[in-house]
């Protein structure tokens, strides 16, 4: 798949309950500004199939995107960001919950965390709350570039105790140099192809 990703097409921006394609479905879900939209380009190899900005809360609706004829990226808003309006917060967390519980596309749910800060309880929810609809996740450390060596690794191993993951995750990514990016693509196949 990641070989002859090809043609990327944009299907749309949701504010909810996005519309069936018949194809398998990765998502891409995490706080704000963690990197979703950046990790979605970095994976298609485009730079601006998904909009990226410095500034928390870009990522406004759910995008969808066709990837070949193969399966669907979702690019989903983010959580945790104290500026976007409480109501605004409401209205994002209720379309992400409907979202994942109820989407029988969805194969696999790609869950970035910040290398470089506290894991949120947030995340922890989220991790919770998909063990529970028994969809696999795949959780990814984001902005390695940005850590030491030894920062890094103490980070890693604070996210994999934090949320009980098995030893080959967090996958360490970045989508500034591209690793980690073999590694998430590989999940992505295992998930769509045991479907
Ligand atoms: P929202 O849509 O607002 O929730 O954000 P997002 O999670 O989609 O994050 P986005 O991809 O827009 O990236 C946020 C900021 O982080 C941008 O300034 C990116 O350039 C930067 N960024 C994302 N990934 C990386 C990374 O791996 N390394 C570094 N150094 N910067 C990154
Ligand atoms: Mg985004």
């Amino acid at each position: 798949m990641r070989k002859q990703v090809g043609k990327v097409d944009f299907l749309g921006s949701f504010p909810s309950n996005p519309p069936e394609h018949g194809l398998d479905e990765v998502a891409f879900v995490g706080r704000s500004n963690v990197g979703k939209s950046s990790a979605l380009n970095c994976l298609l190899s485009r730079k601006h199939v998904a909009r990226v900005s410095s500034r928390p809360g870009r990522t406004q609706a759910i995008n969808l995107f066709q990837v070949g004829q193969h399966c669907v990226f979702a690019d989903l808003p983010g959580y945790g960001f104290a500026r976007v309006p409480e109501a605004v917060q409401d209205a994002w967390r209720d379309a992400i919950e409907a979202y994942l519980s109820d989407r029988a596309a969805l194969r696999l749910v790609v869950v970035l965390v910040d290398a470089r800060r506290e894991p949120l309880e947030l995340d922890g929810q989220l991790l919770f709350a998909l063990t529970t609809y028994r969809i696999p996740a795949c959780v990814v450390a984001t902005k390695v570039d940005k850590l030491k060596r030894r920062a890094r690794e103490g980070s890693l191993k604070k996210i994999r105790a934090e949320f009980r993951l098995s030893k080959d995750e967090p996958v360490a990514f970045s989508a500034v140099t591209g690793e980690g990016r073999d590694a998430i693509w590989d999940r992505i196949e295992r998930a769509c192809k045991e479907a």
